[in-house]
């Protein structure tokens, strides 16, 4: 599919690439200025904040917001799936594990959207049974609309008031249009 092709396909983009890329900036900043040294970091041997990267989502996200964070930062990488067998479809399961362990460190959850809240809401449960010093999570876009489980996001992009269906700046439809530097809604006649 060219790009033309991609673009034709698209019905509105909601986050321009200069938008998305102000706002990384700034949560990039204060990340850093909370998990610098005096602030709210809690790792009492001083180790840098370990951000987590939910994939696949949040990769493009995390890669960005990296870069923005000028102190030091560490990440790791996580896998979760839905069991998505229809009698329980806020169920979660992690299919891949962090290669490290996160007791005692500053760990931060980073992901692309928060929409039912399921995901994160499993994941604090179970990371904070490895008992982190602390655990935060920072989300590029939260989906108020389609909140079923309550979740507290410490870092937010942008709140979607809207309930569209969006690609983009790594979220897929069918595991395409991760790598459009914007966020978008599809063109219905596009989704199946
Ligand atoms: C998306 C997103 C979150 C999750 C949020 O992942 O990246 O992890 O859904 O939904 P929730 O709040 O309803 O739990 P998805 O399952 O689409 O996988 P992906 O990250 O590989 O695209």
């Amino acid at each position: 599919m060219t790009g033309e092709v991609i673009e034709s396909r698209i019905s509105e983009i909601l986050y321009s690439e200069e938008t998305i890329q102000a706002r990384v900036k700034e949560l990039g900043k204060k990340i850093a200025d909370d998990y610098s040294v005096g602030g709210l970091a809690c790792d009492v041997q001083g180790r840098p904040p370990l951000l987590i990267c939910i994939l696949h989502g949040a990769l493009v996200f995390l890669a960005d917001l990296v870069r923005q964070i000028p102190t030091e930062v560490e990440f790791d990488f996580i896998c979760v799936a839905s069991y998505g067998n229809g009698t329980s479809p806020g169920a979660v399961r992690l299919i891949k594990d962090l290669e490290r362990p996160i007791e005692g460190r500053d760990a931060l959850l980073v992901e692309d959207i928060i929409d039912t809240g399921d995901t994160i809401d499993y994941l604090m449960r179970s990371f904070a049974a490895r008992r982190p010093a602390s655990l935060r999570v920072c989300a590029l876009l939260d989906k108020v609309a389609r909140r079923e489980t309550p979740v507290h996001i410490d870092y937010t992009g942008f709140v979607l008031e809207q309930d569209k269906f969006i690609v983009g700046y790594g979220m897929d439809y069918a595991e395409l249009y991760r790598n459009l530097p914007y966020i978008a809604v599809l063109k219905p006649e596009y989704i199946r």
